[in-house]
Order: structure tokens, then C-alpha cells, then sequence
């Protein structure tokens, strides 16, 4: 069956001049399928990149969406119309502009999980991996209001010593990451380094060794002389590090990590959006206009 699934795909790849990609969280299956697997930061790479005709976004709507907004030009398809991100519809671009009018001097820094209108009304976008450089390039008086995630917004603040104005979002698959969880896979496994992202909640980041981005982790297990990891962040992620470790083990902080809106996609999904071109995703032009320049200043700012 996903045998025959796989060859369709294949087909309608070359067909439609199709790029396939898939964020570190999707099923393995689909994973293994992508052109290009990555965290937020390399995918938006990618997208602004490819010179394929069709980008099928394998992730949730925000990240079709930033394709959509770096490659007008392009058909992005996301096949599923309903896998969106619960974080990035926890601020509206009105919510913003009330916060805005609220601190009329601060700049407003957004997490790429965030809707086109929200990057809209920002001065610049982040991800997981580069949050902290991009809030330190700004200007040291800076008033800064970050956006939505306060469980990275606090660890971008730890790192830059910088006063940001949060706003009270969260990833609801990283919360089910508890410090209880952490401490009992610790203690089952004491010689276990903790991988750990910048979405969980505090107490599981202080009991992390690492804090790092989806494909900051895949590089940190892949270089490191470690065997034994403890990762808290979606258990999607595992697939990946088993087939590219084969001989590290990698214990889930938490089995219930599990986003259900990147387990929306799947490979008769794929199939469908490749054979009848859906579902696209397009940002109104004024808004797309005024996300990009948020978004080129994150794309220019490089991880440490
Ligand atoms: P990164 O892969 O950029 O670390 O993002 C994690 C995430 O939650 C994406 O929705
Ligand atoms: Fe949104 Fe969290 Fe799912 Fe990422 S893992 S898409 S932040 S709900």
C-alpha cells in the first residue's frame, strides 16, 4: 500500500516539478520521503530558495504560509487544509496593535510560528535557532516585545539579559513535557545528556543540558561522542535521530509529546495535493509584503 502510495508520489513529483518539504516532526514515512527535512529556520531557506515550481509543505499552516510569503512566485500546497499551529492563532495582528499602542517605541520581535498578519506587524521574525542572535543584533535600549511564545521569549531573555514584554502563548504539545517527566527518565537514565527546546516550559529547561532548535539537535547528537540522549521536544524528531545514530539511544522525555497537527499529513494527503493541486496557500498581497521584510531579517541573521 505505501509502496504503491511512494510511486505515485514519485511520479507526480517529477510531473508538477514538485519539492517535497517535511518539518522534523512529521510522520517517519514522510520524513523519509522529503527533498529537504528541517527545523523552521532551514525550511524558510529552502522555500526561498528552490527552483521548483511547486513547494508541497509537509508541516502546518504557518509554514506554508512563509513559503508562501518568500516565494510569490510559487504554488505552495498544504496537504491538509486543517493542520494548523495552536500557538501561532494564540495572538491576533490586532491583539499586536493594541500591545503596540501599548509600548509605542518597542520593536516587535515574532516567533515564525505566527500568522502572515502578525508578521506583518512586526519588525522582525525568529525561529528556535536564531532568536537569541536576533534579538541581541538589536539595538542594546531597545524596548522589545516578543511574540507569541513566552517559554522562548524567557529563554531568549536569559541569554541576551534583555527586558522583553512577552505575550502569554505556548506550544500546547511542549507542556505536556513535565518536570516530573524529565526527572524520572534522569533518573532512569543518569548518564543521559537532555536535549531539550526553548518551547518547553522553565523548570524542564533547567534541567536540560542543551536548548536547541529541531536540526540544532540532529547536529548536536550526530557530533557528539555521547550515546545515551533524553529528548524533550515532539517525538517526531526520534525517527530521525535513530536512523541517523544507529548506534545512540534516544529516550522521549515524554511518549505524549506528540503534535497532532503535524500528524495530519499523510501519504494519500500527499498524493492528492500533488494530483489536484491542493490545498494552496497565498497571502494577500499587502501583507505578504510587509511579513517579508520580517522575515528576509530573520533568513539574514545566522545561528551562533
Ligand atoms: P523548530 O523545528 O524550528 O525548532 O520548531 C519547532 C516547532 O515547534 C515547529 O512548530
Ligand atoms: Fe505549533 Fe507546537 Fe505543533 Fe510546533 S509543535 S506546530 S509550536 S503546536
Amino acid at each position: 500500500m505505501d509502496q504503491r502510495l511512494l510511486e505515485k508520489i514519485e511520479k507526480l513529483r517529477k510531473q508538477r516539478n514538485a519539492v517535497i518539504l517535511a518539518h522534523n516532526y512529521q510522520p517517519g514515512e514522510i520524513q523519509d520521503l522529503a527533498d529537504f527535512c528541517g527545523d523552521s529556520l532551514g525550511l524558510s531557506v529552502k522555500a526561498a530558495n528552490t527552483d521548483a515550481n511547486v513547494i508541497v509543505f509537509c508541516g502546518v499552516k504557518f509554514m506554508a504560509e512563509t513559503a508562501a510569503i518568500l516565494s510569490p512566485q510559487k504554488t505552495v500546497l498544504l496537504p491538509d487544509k486543517h493542520a494548523g499551529c495552536p500557538m501561532a492563532d494564540m495572538i491576533t495582528a490586532e491583539q499586536l496593535r493594541q500591545l503596540k499602542h501599548q509600548h509605542p517605541n518597542a520593536l516587535v520581535v515574532c516567533y515564525v510560528n505566527s500568522t502572515a498578519e502578525v508578521k506583518a506587524e512586526s519588525d522582525y521574525c525568529c525561529t528556535s535557532a536564531n532568536a537569541v542572535e536576533v534579538v541581541e543584533s538589536l539595538p542594546p535600549q531597545a524596548e522589545i516585545i516578543f511574540v507569541p511564545d513566552c517559554h522562548l521569549g524567557r529563554h531568549v531573555a536569559d541569554k541576551t539579559s534583555r527586558n522583553l514584554i512577552f505575550w502569554p502563548g505556548y506550544c500546547t504539545s511542549h507542556i505536556l513535557i513535565t518536570e516530573e517527566n524529565l526527572k524520572l527518565a534522569k533518573k532512569e537514565h543518569p548518564e543521559a545528556i537532555v536535549l531539550a527546546h526553548p518551547e518547553c516550559n522553565e523548570p524542564v529547561k533547567e534541567l536540560a543540558d542543551e536548548l536547541l532548535s529541531t536540526s540544532q539537535m540532529l547536529k548536536f547528537a550526530a557530533g557528539s561522542a555521547e550515546r545515551k540522549f533524553i529528548i524533550a521536544t515532539e517525538i517526531g524528531i526520534i525517527h530521525t535521530l535513530k536512523k541517523q545514530n544507529p548506534g545512540k539511544e534516544f529516550i522521549p522525555a515524554s511518549e505524549r509529546a506528540i503534535c497532532p497537527n503535524m500528524k495530519k499529513i499523510t501519504l494519500d494527503k500527499i498524493v492528492a495535493s500533488l494530483e489536484d493541486m491542493q490545498y494552496q496557500i497565498t497571502v494577500p498581497d499587502d501583507i505578504r509584503v510587509r511579513a517579508k521584510k520580517s522575515l528576509d531579517r530573520m533568513i539574514e541573521v545566522l545561528p551562533a
